[in-house]
């Protein structure tokens, strides 16, 4: 098995199962013309968050990592026609190119995206929280994944029972098995599969996935009660 070979399946199911529309493949034009990294969720994946958020019965959604708006089209195209997703974004220029791609696929009214690091949007959203409680149904966590820790943590504050909490890139190359790694994305992941491990109130697994975005997984956790 290898590369090629993935890529030939991934296209047989994503032709299938997730083929792109005009919103979507302009998506990734824009983003590609604008020279935003290709680190976009692959369409099977897309449509994988796209399921779950439905099977979630989601009505607020919550993205960490923005990029070009790519994975949020397909999170936001679960949402009801009064839902909400918000989706913070560090970057302003990759916010921009986002905000660009979300009108276009007419979620400009559904979709927020907010520029700043994640860590400050989020103490801002607890804030607001705390003042009108409305927790996210699904938050997908997709940023810098040093901070993976927190931002499960922040995700714990942000939602209700039976919400899902969705991490992406959780394999690190292999390197997640490596205790003593000191690179920081594996340290960040590692922190926050422990957390799913530990903590009383997430139940979650984790698996890999092959496929044209390489050798990768993601990680799923259920809150409870
Ligand atoms: N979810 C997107 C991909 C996100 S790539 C998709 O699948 O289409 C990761 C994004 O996280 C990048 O745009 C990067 O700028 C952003 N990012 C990195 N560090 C961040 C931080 N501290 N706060 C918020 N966003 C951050
Ligand atoms: C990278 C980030 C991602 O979120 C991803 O899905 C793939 C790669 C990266 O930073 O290289
Ligand atoms: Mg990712």
């Amino acid at each position: 098995m290898n590369q090629q070979q993935w890529n030939s399946v991934d296209a047989y199911f994503t032709d299938l199962l997730a083929p792109a529309d005009e919103a979507l493949t302009a998506a990734l034009r824009d983003s590609d013309a604008a020279g935003l990294p290709h680190i976009n969720v692959a369409p099977n994946q897309g449509k994988l968050l796209h399921l779950l958020a439905q099977l979630q019965g989601a009505r607020r959604i919550l993205e960490i990592g923005t990029l070009g708006g790519y994975s949020t089209i397909w999170l936001a195209r679960a949402l009801p026609a009064d839902g909400r997703l918000i989706t913070l974004e560090f970057r302003p220029e990759h916010a921009d190119v986002a905000r660009g791609n979300l009108a276009r696929a007419g979620l400009d009214k559904t979709v927020e995206v907010r520029v700043g690091p994640a860590l400050d949007s989020l103490t801002a959203l607890g804030a607001e929280h705390t003042a009108h409680p409305e927790p996210f149904d699904l938050v997908f966590i997709d940023a810098d994944k040093a901070n993976n820790r927190h931002y499960v943590e922040w995700a714990l504050e942000l939602t209700r029972p039976g919400s899902l909490i969705v991490l992406d890139n959780v394999v690190r190359g292999g390197a997640v098995t490596d205790a003593t790694s000191t690179d920081p994305n594996v340290v960040g992941t590692r922190a926050a599969l422990e957390l799913m491990a530990e903590h009383p109130r997430l139940s979650a697994t984790a698996v890999q996935t092959v496929g044209t975005k390489g050798y990768d997984g993601f990680a799923l956790a259920r809150v409870l009660a």
